[in-house]
Order: C-alpha cells, then sequence, then structure tokens
C-alpha cells in the first residue's frame, strides 16, 4: 500500500514537471513595477500604423478583407514613395499632444516591412522609396525624448511559408480545403524568419522601450504559442532587451514572464482589469476611426471630448492609452488627424498633470456626478474631471475634513470651500460629510476643466 502511494506520488511529480509551465522571465512583483514604471507614469501614447496598406485606404485588412493574392497586392508596393515623410514633424506632434511614447509597426499583416530586413525583399528599401524608414523614424522619435516601440505582426500574409488559416486572404470556403492548400508550406521555415526579423528589430536600432507582437488566434485553423514558437522568440527578446516592455498577445498569458500588460483594443474597461483579483498593468488602444491603417472614406471619427475622455477615463482606471494615427501613403498625418492631436494637445498643455503619475483614486473618494476622478500618490492631490459643467454649488460626497484646498488646474484660480449658495434650498444639500465648492457660473474655456484637490 505504502509502496503504491510513494509510486503515485512519484508519478505526478513527474507528470508535474513535464506540464511545467517554463520560466521566461524571473522577477519579483516590485521590480516589474520598477521596470514599468516611466510607462506607467507616461499614460499616454502614440500607435502608428503605417504601410503599403495606405496606397488602398481601405483598412490595413484590405488584402484579406478583399481576399487579393500576392500578385494583386502588389501594386501598392511598386507604387509606396512617400515623399512627404518628415519622422520628426510626426513626432513633434506627437509630443505637443501630450504624448511620451510611440509604437511604429515595423510589419503589420500584410508582410510588408518597414525596415531594412536581410531576410525579405519586401521591405521599404525595394520600394520607389528606396530607404529604411525605422530608422529615420527611431532617431526623430527619441530626438523629441519619447520612448520608441515596435508593433510587430506575427501574421504574415505574404511569406509563402505561413499557412493559410482563417484569417488569411487565400481562405478557402470550406474546412475541407486546408489541408490541400498548405501542402509545401512549412511553418518551421516560417517560425525561423519570425525570430530572424524580431532579432533585426531588436538590434539595428538601439535600446527599445515597447514591443507589440500581434496576434494569437489558438484553436482550429488559428495560430497560437506552438505555431510562433512564443516562448523561444519572448527569451531571445528578454535576452536582447532586457527592459523592454511587452504586450500580451503571444497566447502566453499563463507562463509566467510571457507578458507586461494587457491589451483592450476599441472599447472601454470597465473597471481596472484584474487576474485572479490582482490588479494588472494595462493599455487601451484606440483609433481616431473605425481603422488602424490610413482609410480616406472612413467618417466615424470620435470627437475631442471622446478622445479626451478615452485619455481620463484609462487613468482613472489605472490605465494607459495608445491613440492610433494611420500616416497616408505620402509620409503624412491627414488634417483630421492633426486636428485631433492638437485639440488633445490644448488640453494637455493646461491638464496634463491630472494624468501623468495619475492613477485610480483611493478607496474613499467617490466620484461626484457626471466626473472622472484620478490621483497622484506622490503629491497626493485629487483630480476631479467635470465632463458635464455644473451649476455653481458643486457638492463633494463625504470629502469632509479630507481637503487642504481646492482650485481649477488650467489656471490655479482658487476654489472656495463654501456654504452652498442659494435661496430656499432647506434640506436640498446637506453638508453633514459633503463639503461644497463654490464654482463660477461660466465655463472655464477648457474642453473638461479639472479640479485639483490638495488633499489632507
Ligand atoms: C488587431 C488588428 C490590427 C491592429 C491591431 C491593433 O490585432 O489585427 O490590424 O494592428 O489590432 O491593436
Amino acid at each position: 500500500m505504502k509502496k503504491s502511494i510513494l509510486l503515485m506520488l512519484v508519478l505526478l511529480l513527474g507528470l508535474g514537471s513535464i506540464h511545467a509551465q517554463p520560466m521566461i522571465w524571473k522577477e519579483t512583483e516590485a521590480e516589474k513595477t520598477q521596470r514599468l514604471k516611466w510607462w506607467t507614469d507616461a499614460r499616454f501614447g502614440m500607435f502608428i500604423h503605417w504601410g503599403i496598406y495606405a496606397l488602398p485606404a481601405r483598412h490595413e485588412w484590405v488584402k484579406t478583407q478583399e481576399r487579393m493574392t500576392t500578385d494583386q497586392y502588389q501594386k501598392y508596393f511598386d507604387h509606396f514613395n512617400p515623399d512627404l515623410y518628415n519622422p520628426r514633424e510626426w513626432a513633434r506632434m506627437a509630443k505637443k499632444a501630450g504624448m511620451k511614447y510611440a509604437v511604429l509597426t515595423s510589419k503589420h499583416h500584410d508582410g510588408f516591412c518597414l525596415f531594412d530586413s536581410q531576410y525579405t525583399d519586401y521591405d521599404a528599401p525595394n520600394t520607389p522609396y528606396g530607404k529604411d524608414l525605422v530608422k529615420e523614424w527611431v532617431d526623430a522619435f527619441r530626438a523629441e525624448g519619447l520612448g520608441v516601440g515596435f508593433y510587430y505582426s506575427l501574421i504574415d500574409w505574404h511569406h509563402p511559408h505561413f499557412t493559410i488559416d482563417q484569417v488569411h486572404p487565400q481562405r478557402p470556403n470550406s474546412r475541407e480545403e486546408y489541408a490541400k492548400l498548405n501542402e509545401g508550406r512549412n511553418m518551421d521555415v516560417f517560425r525561423k524568419y519570425l525570430k530572424d526579423q524580431v532579432r533585426e528589430i531588436l538590434t539595428q536600432y538601439g535600446k527599445i522601450d515597447i514591443i507589440w507582437l500581434d496576434y494569437s488566434y489558438p484553436g482550429e485553423n488559428g495560430k497560437g504559442r506552438d505555431d510562433w514558437g512564443s516562448v523561444e522568440l519572448l527569451k531571445m527578446v528578454r535576452d536582447l532587451q532586457p527592459d523592454i516592455i511587452i504586450n500580451d498577445r503571444l497566447d502566453l498569458k499563463d507562463v509566467p514572464g510571457g507578458w507586461d500588460f494587457t491589451t483592450p483594443e476599441q472599447f472601454k474597461v470597465e473597471s481596472w482589469p484584474t487576474i485572479d483579483g490582482k490588479k494588472i498593468p494595462w493599455e487601451t488602444c484606440q483609433t481616431f476611426s473605425g481603422s488602424w491603417g490610413y482609410y480616406r472614406d472612413e467618417m466615424t471619427w470620435k470627437d475631442g471630448k471622446q478622445l479626451l475622455v478615452l485619455l481620463i477615463e484609462s487613468v482613472s482606471k489605472g490605465g494607459n492609452l495608445l491613440l492610433n494615427v494611420g500616416p497616408t501613403g505620402r509620409g503624412t498625418f491627414d488634417n483630421r488627424a492633426v486636428e485631433a492631436l492638437e485639440g488633445m494637445g490644448d488640453w494637455m498643455k493646461y491638464n496634463s498633470r491630472s494624468v501623468y503619475g495619475c492613477t485610480q483614486a483611493p478607496e474613499g473618494f467617490e466620484a461626484p456626478e457626471h466626473t472622472l476622478l484620478t490621483y497622484n500618490p506622490e503629491t497626493k492631490r485629487l483630480y476631479i474631471h467635470l465632463l458635464d459643467y455644473p451649476l455653481t454649488n458643486f457638492r463633494l460626497p463625504g470629502y469632509k475634513g479630507k481637503v487642504k484646498y481646492a482650485q481649477f488646474l488650467h489656471d490655479a484660480s482658487e476654489l472656495q470651500i463654501s456654504a452652498p449658495y442659494g435661496h430656499h434650498m432647506q434640506g436640498s444639500i446637506s453638508t453633514e460629510n459633503d463639503l461644497n465648492l463654490r464654482l463660477p457660473v461660466r465655463k472655464p474655456d477648457v474642453e473638461i476643466p479639472v479640479i485639483e484637490l490638495f488633499l489632507e
């Protein structure tokens, strides 16, 4: 009896180690927080989706949406010549908007590489433009003091060994046809290509702050960690760039060190995302309109206030915003993007203190109606963003005894803490636990005014 229990134990331990997760990166919670600190403090970055899909100008997925063959798609490569490309201008616009870092698509799903790759001819130097686009970009963004990151697509609709799957332009109409179509395609070859290219982008351009590997869709006719060789790939990434910050789309969510932050895309999270009850680092990526790549006729552009709310709301839930621009085939930001960035910059110029270094408000601070709260734990200041401007009396529920001083953030003008103002108001405003701020009747000339509270 005893013997058999022992045997079972040995077997279980053995099985356990077979299934044990590979450890990619060993680091304490505190070390990770420290490594990510510049990024969590920054809160606001620019995503840039740029490639030859800027020419069709109807979504970066156009090749697969219209089921184009590589031959049919070739005309965009042959005509790609962004003669107005000036990444210094881009960097200046990002900085003026208040962004602290940027992430550029070094390669997107169509397989086109903006960088000079020794492993393919399908790159910028072989287009009429004739040069590596990434080198200039990295130099320009660094010169403005911005963090630099690369998006790199795991998916590749150009590589002849990338097997045809459910999102591939040549996907068949029935399940039975996949095997036949994939005869002669060998993912081992592709996996090596992927690793070689990631090594290229992480060794040719100096220190890279962020890598965005995109994306996994495991399951039948999908792709996941084994297809990418995610574990090995990530080990190499951590090896080459130990300080780099990595997104979570490699299908390694359950592997220690397999990701740094989560990436809710094109929606607002209800609350700070958690795993096993623990709050995790997060960054939402969002477009100005519905597409990531330049889309001439896309009209669903968010307005200035919506964009600011996206940023403020992210910070109020402890997250970052990565806001996307899709430059044109000439190499410029179109006017709608320029205006949107300027609008954000106008607001950030006076109000960025409620964004940088800020996070979710501490327990016990309730957000007054129609507001979003952010908090700077170092300065102990609480920020109330007025999404809908109130009338004179502004009640801070349960704030009594917690506030030393109050002012508008944009002009540092005092907001008096005083008895509610009005006539015949008996009983309508309680002051037992609440504070009342006296606001000017006229909304200040700020898209979203911010109240800065100095806490006790
Ligand atoms: C998705 C899309 C892609 C875009 C990305 C941004 O994965 O496939 O086009 O680059 O999201 O997060």
